[in-house]
C-alpha cells in the first residue's frame, strides 16, 4: 500500500493518494486494535522486557492514530497533508521494523507453537469481530484467484509469494 502510494504520489494522482489512504486508515486501525485489544496483552505478562517494548509499540500506534486524525480533517492532496501522510509512512514503517526486530523474536523465544497458534486464533476472531477479512475468508481461494487479486491490488513481490502469504496479503474484496 505504501509502494502504491509512492508511485501515485511521484504521478501526483491526487485521487488516487486519497483513496490509498483511506486504505491505510481502515488497515492501521484494525491492525493497531487487534494488536493492542489481543497481542500487547498477553505479551506484556512474558517479561519485564518485553513489557517495555509493549509500551513503547503502544505509544507509536498513538503517535499514528493522532496524524490519522490530523490527516483526515485536511483536503486531500494539499501540501500539509502530503507531508503527514510521509511523516505517517516513516513512522509505521519504523514502528513495523521494531515489531520485527525488538519484539517479535523475545516474544517468539518465551512462548510456545500452541500458545502461538491460540493466538493467532484470537487475533483473527478479533478481526472477524471488527468485520475485517480474515485468513478464512481467503485460504479456500485457488492459487489463480490468489494471483488475480493481487495484481489487481498491486502487492509488491506478489509473483514470489506461496499460496498462504499470498492469502494472508490480500485484500479479499
Ligand atoms: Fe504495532
Ligand atoms: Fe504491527
Amino acid at each position: 500500500m505504501f509502494a502504491r502510494y509512492q508511485v501515485a504520489e511521484e504521478a501526483g494522482e491526487r485521487e488516487a493518494m486519497a483513496r490509498l489512504v483511506r486504505e491505510m486508515d481502515r488497515e492501521l486501525t484494525v491492525h493497531t486494535d487487534i494488536e493492542e485489544s489481543v497481542f500487547c496483552l498477553w505479551a506484556r505478562r512474558l517479561s519485564d522486557d518485553i513489557e517495555a517494548t509493549v509500551e513503547g509499540g503502544v505509544e507509536e500506534h498513538h503517535v499514528a492514530k493522532v496524524l490519522l486524525g490530523e490527516i483526515k480533517d485536511l483536503p486531500a492532496g494539499e501540501a500539509d497533508w502530503v507531508a503527514k501522510v510521509k511523516v505517517l509512512i516513516e513512522n509505521v514503517e519504523h514502528h513495523a521494523g521494531g515489531e520485527e526486530s525488538e519484539l517479535f523474536p523475545p516474544v517468539r523465544g518465551a512462548s510456545d507453537a500452541e500458545t502461538l497458534r491460540r493466538l493467532a486464533d484470537d487475533l483473527e476472531a478479533r478481526k472477524a469481530e471488527l468485520g475485517a477479512p480474515t485468513l478464512a475468508d481467503k485460504v479456500g481461494l485457488t492459487n489463480e484467484q490468489l494471483h488475480e487479486l493481487a495484481t489487481a491490488q498491486e502487492i509488491p513481490g506478489r509473483s514470489s509469494m506461496e499460496h498462504e502469504e499470498l492469502a494472508a496479503t490480500v485484500n479479499p474484496g
